[in-house]
């Protein structure tokens, strides 16, 4: 559903008047296009204090985007907090990025890198723990469709790690995603038989996804038809599954893509085996979109609404990422992507079963079961989209559907293609140390802040 009011701040006279009413002033966000994949500008790569791991410059050159020490219009900035170690040494922060804050490009880029909060050293625990106020504050009023996050390199690592990472978020590809705290592992693999598909260069940018099967549900439409878009677009194989009465949508969506429909209801108990044989080499990525809302309070919910939203968003996702991953049919370093929503981190009225389902798939995602149970370099994260411009939120009343809308740090809904290329980003084989993660693409709301 279109965004009058983005449209309307986007005249000379709209702008005049929202501005006299103090109103919120959405830009519109450059996302990626073939024409246009990179930022447009220099990179600044600033350093607070001594940086605590070796590799930084190295990667950032290969952001796509020229690397400078000195400039007057970044369109990106990454500034290497890994040092700070000190509540002092936060003053290093504020010195590097006061004098060049003002000069970011809009639509730019600031990532701040850190470490993970030691758990033997309370002054470096506190320091790198105050990094994530600085950024979500910086998020919050930055503006002009700028974005801030902070990437945690794991201690003892190389900011090789986080090459995957930098490069998403130093791209139009993470438009909508601000005010994220991204915790990198070391790379997860079978030590006795690494990850070849982890650890090989990826010889074709444009395709990292070539040669690997991808499996969406909920692929039809909206955010699910988004996905399986840019999954088939980074070269997957994609099979788009959807329920049988979306069969229409489904292979028109499918024929698009140059991809298999596969009409099947995720919640069937054979849905593992169904989808098992309609990938038999296996699946590289398997990505749980499928989702449904039965809005109701509490009080007025009925057995068969709670346990609908149950099944459907993160029951059928328990045992079908169980069952898939005990068949062997996700491959050695696959990648196993769910679906959550900001609901089930901040709650909402209405919502007590939608958002336990998504708070459900939080808790899957960041439980080291089925990691563990990998054990093949297989990762395991989820994106929780905040306001999506899709049919579901069309279906939002009108005064909630605005509120959506505006209150986040860019002030506007997100579109599905957003969460998909987060999906991606998931999805690569260069991401193996991004594991148990979940991002919010969501523009910084101020729900569950
Ligand atoms: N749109 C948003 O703002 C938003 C916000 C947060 C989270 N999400 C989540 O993102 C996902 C996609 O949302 P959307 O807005 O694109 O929704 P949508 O309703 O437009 O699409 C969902 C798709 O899932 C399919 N589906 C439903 N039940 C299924 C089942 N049992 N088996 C197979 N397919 C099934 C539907 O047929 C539909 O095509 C959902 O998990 C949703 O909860 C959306």
């Amino acid at each position: 559903m279109a965004d009058r009011y983005l449209h309307l701040t986007g005249t000379a006279p709209g702008r005049f008047l929202t501005r006299r009413l103090g109103l919120p002033q959405p830009v519109p966000l450059r996302r990626w296009t073939l024409e246009t994949p990179h930022l447009d500008g220099p990179l600044l790569h600033l350093t607070a204090g001594a940086s605590a791991v070796p590799g930084a410059a190295e990667v950032l050159a290969g952001a796509g985007l020229p690397l400078v020490e000195r400039t007057d219009r970044p369109a990106a900035i990454v500034l290497d907090a890994t040092g700070v170690a000190t509540a002092a040494g936060l003053g290093d922060v504020h010195a590097a990025l006061h004098p060049v804050v003002r000069s970011l490009a809009p639509g730019g880029r600031i990532v701040v890198l850190g470490t993970a909060p030691s758990p033997d050293d309370h002054h470096q625990a506190a320091a790198q723990q105050a990094l994530e106020g600085f950024v979500r504050s910086l998020g919050k009023e930055i503006g002009r469709g700028s974005t801030v996050q902070l990437v945690r390199i794991p201690v003892g690592g190389t900011a090789q790690a986080a090459g995957s990472t930098l490069r998403f978020l130093l791209s139009p590809r993470s438009a909508y995603v601000s005010g994220q705290v991204i915790e990198l592992t070391t790379a997860a693999s079978d030590p006795a038989t690494p990850d070849p598909a982890a650890s090989a260069p990826v010889t074709d940018p444009a395709a990292p996804l070539a040669g690997r099967t991808a499996l969406v549900t909920g692929a039809a439409r909206g955010i699910g038809a988004a996905v399986a878009s840019v999954l088939a677009r980074d070269g997957a194989r994609v099979i788009a599954l959807d329920v049988p009465q979306a069969r229409e949508d489904l292979e028109r969506t499918a024929d698009r893509l140059g991809a298999t429909a596969l009409p099947l209801d995720i919640t069937a108990p054979d849905a593992a085996d169904r989808i098992a044989a309609a990938a038999p080499d296996g699946l590289g990525v398997l990505v749980h979109n499928a989702g449904i809302t039965r809005d109701r309070r509490l009080a007025n919910m009925p057995a068969d609404r709670w346990a609908s939203v149950v099944d459907v968003n993160l029951d059928s996702v328990l045992r079908t990422t169980d069952e898939l991953l005990k068949a062997g049919a996700i491959t050695r370093g696959g990648r196993i992507v769910a679906t959550a929503s900001i609901a089930g981190i901040a709650g909402n009225n209405g919502q007590t079963n939608y958002a336990a389902s998504k708070a459900g798939i939080i808790g899957l995602v960041r439980s080291p079961g089925p990691r563990a149970a990998a054990e093949h370099g297989v990762t395991v994260n989820a994106v929780a989209p905040g306001f999506i411009e899709t049919k579901m939120t069309a279906a939002v009343p009108f005064l909630i559907r605005e509120a959506g809308r505006r209150m986040n740090s860019l002030s506007q809904g997100g579109l599905p293609v957003d969460v998909a290329e987060a999906v991606a980003w998931f999805a690569q084989p260069a991401s193996s140390a991004v594991n148990g993660q979940v991002l919010r693409v969501c523009g910084q709301s101020l729900l569950g802040a």
